[in-house]
């Protein structure tokens, strides 16, 4: 059995308490992966390092897949986010978040099964922001016939390899005529020219998110562009128990990048008590990708082991706080390693 080597960056806040509880139980699945531990975020500021250490990057490159804690990233001023970052000097321009109901935590919808696939390199996140005079500042909206050409394609040949039957692309193209309005003429075109079998939606946001709160069972996948995404998958997350059961990745034509869709949580950073299912989920995901890269079944094998053990501990009731229930990170973690 091969192990595969893949970067672990703890992150700040929370994340130092949630990837130290995923990794003990991937190791306790036996999960053929051996951990290179390299930091980001103020956690490499700490120790001394930049921001986003050019040697986090090169690990990534080197080694292909990383699991990733959440980074802080100041409010109003400060540094720009590390997150965002690493995903344009790596190129991961699809985020992919599929947002499930879990057994053993009700919410107020049964059956939701959706996936969001983000754009993750363009849009308001180009970082072009001044001030043009006094008391009025501007941010650039940037996009790009090749990246809304390329997230289509992605998005559209996912929902194929995967069996989803219905792409709805959310936008403001009413408004954003000429930005917007080129993200729906490139979804359009790929669904047209490359992917006619699978239905086509478009929906302006504002209605979209009302009908995702209404009914979401009757959205499949859903592509928006960066900030639309990033909104999209919060409230998504909202339908299914919350931040801290929905998982995430960031792909790009090589690498890819798996993190929570929850941030540090500064609220809750340090006590013990963050749920760190959705990371775990997001290694889940890690180790799925390389059974179907690297063609290693022992890797599926693993996360189906996870999967049935967090399914069967929430069905026992073994839940932390944010779900209602009494347990901790690590003994959430040491529920499951039971279980396995
Ligand atoms: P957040 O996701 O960190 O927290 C929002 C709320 O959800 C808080 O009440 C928090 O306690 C709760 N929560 C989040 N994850 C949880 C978990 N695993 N278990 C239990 N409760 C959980 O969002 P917020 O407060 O807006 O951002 C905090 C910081 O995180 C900011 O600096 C932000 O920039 C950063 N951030 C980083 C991300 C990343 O690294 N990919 C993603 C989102 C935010």
């Amino acid at each position: 059995m091969s192990v595969h080597q893949a970067v672990l960056i703890p992150g700040d806040g929370i994340g130092p308490e949630v990837t130290a509880a995923a990794k003990r139980v991937l190791i306790a699945a036996e999960a053929p992966v051996a951990w290179m531990e390299r930091q980001a975020g103020i956690a490499a500021l700490e120790r001394g390092r930049d921001l986003m250490p050019e040697e986090t990057i090169e690990e990534i490159r080197r080694c292909g897949v990383a699991l990733k804690g959440p980074c802080t990233t100041p409010v109003g001023g400060g540094f720009t986010s590390v997150n965002v970052q690493l995903r344009k000097k790596l190129n991961l321009y699809a985020a992919v978040r599929p947002v499930r109901n879990l057994r053993g935590v009700p919410t107020r919808f049964d059956g939701v099964d959706l996936v969001i696939i983000r754009e993750n390199t363009e849009g308001l996140y180009s970082g072009v922001e001044n001030q043009v005079t006094d008391g009025v500042v501007m941010s650039m909206k940037v996009a790009t016939e090749v990246a809304c050409t390329r997230i289509a394609r992605w998005a559209f040949r996912y929902a194929n390899r995967r069996g989803r039957r219905k792409v709805t692309v959310f936008h403001k193209a009413n408004i954003m005529k000429v930005t917007d309005g080129l993200f729906l003429r490139c979804s359009r075109m790929i669904h047209e020219q490359e992917y006619p079998n699978i239905e086509y939606q478009e929906m302006i946001i504002d209605a979209g998110c009302m009908k995702l709160v209404q009914d979401p069972t009757q959205f499949d996948l859903l592509l928006l562009e960066n900030l639309y995404g990033d909104v999209v998958s919060d409230l998504c997350a909202g339908l299914v128990g919350g931040l801290g059961v929905v998982p995430g990745a960031n792909i790009g034509d090589e690498l890819a990048v798996f993190e929570a869709v929850h941030g540090s949580a500064p609220d809750i950073a340090g006590k013990g008590v963050a749920n760190p299912l959705a990371l775990l989920m997001s290694a889940v995901m890690m180790l799925n990708h390389l059974a179907d890269t690297c063609k290693d079944e022992s890797c599926r094998a693993a996360a189906e082991r996870i999967k049935s053990a967090y399914d069967r501990a929430l069905a026992d009731g073994r839940k932390t706080r944010d779900l209602g229930g009494d347990l901790g990170t690590e003994a959430f973690a040491d529920a499951l390693i039971e279980r396995l």
